[in-house]
């Protein structure tokens, strides 16, 4: 595992529990795919460009730092990853935001793509790809592929909890991408879920369990 940036903060560890917590109901589920999102947005924005601006306190004028330009883009992977961008869009309200729409077949576990609509001009921005699971990597790896065929090249890949095999896959088809994640859990089991994980994430998001 080398590209890969695991969060060790309490606040995120303990809102991870709540989640994994199966008598978590969904409303409290998407509350806390959102702020959990928001507390690993900083972090993954670390190295977003900054320019300087002269700025008018009321005291006088000074030089400051503001991000530069609209060169940031989030992608979440449907359904679950449209938890995390309300908690991006809050932080930096000019963000273009890209869907792509992919499901695992439940008996491959291959990722079936049914929708992509991405920013025109993706190629010159940094991409957050947003999905709060990484299991076997199949979607997370799949999607990266679409943004690079269509000629962007800094994506980064944020993710709530991740088994060690999508942290291997995904580094191995991209080792270029940066992971963000909460957790690396355990393992899979033989259905695909991540253990000990926390179930169905778009499910458990969306009600439909
Ligand atoms: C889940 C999850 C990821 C994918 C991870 O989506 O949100 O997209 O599985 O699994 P992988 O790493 O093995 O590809 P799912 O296919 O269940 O679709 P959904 O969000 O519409 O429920
Ligand atoms: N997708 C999920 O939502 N949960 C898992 O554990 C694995 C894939």
């Amino acid at each position: 595992m080398t590209n890969i940036t695991v969060f060790d903060h309490p606040l995120i560890h303990h809102k991870i529990s709540l989640l994994r917590d199966k008598k978590t109901g969904s409303k409290q589920f998407r509350e806390l795919i959102d702020e959990i999102s928001a507390l690993m947005a900083y972090e993954t924005m670390r190295d977003l460009p900054l320019v300087e601006v002269e700025i008018e306190t009321p005291i006088t004028t000074t030089i400051a730092k503001k991000i530069s330009g609209k060169k940031l883009a989030i992608v979440p992977i449907l359904r679950a990853g449209l938890g995390m961008v309300e908690a991006i869009t809050r932080l930096v309200p000019s963000v273009k935001i890209g869907h792509i729409g992919l499901y695992r077949d439940h008996e491959t576990l291959e990722p079936h793509e049914y929708y992509c609509k991405l920013p025109e001009d993706i190629e010159n921005r940094q991409v957050i790809l947003l999905d709060p699971m990484l299991a076997t990597g199949g979607s997370a790896s799949a999607a990266i592929q679409f943004i690079k065929n269509r000629g962007c090249d800094k994506i980064k890949l944020m993710s709530i909890i991740a088994a060690p095999v999508g942290v291997v896959r995904v580094n191995k088809d991209h080792p270029d991408v940066q992971i963000f994640c909460g957790v690396v859990d355990e393992k899979l089991n033989e259905d695909g879920y991540i253990v000990p994980g926390l179930g169905d994430a778009g499910d458990r998001l969306f009600g439909t369990l």
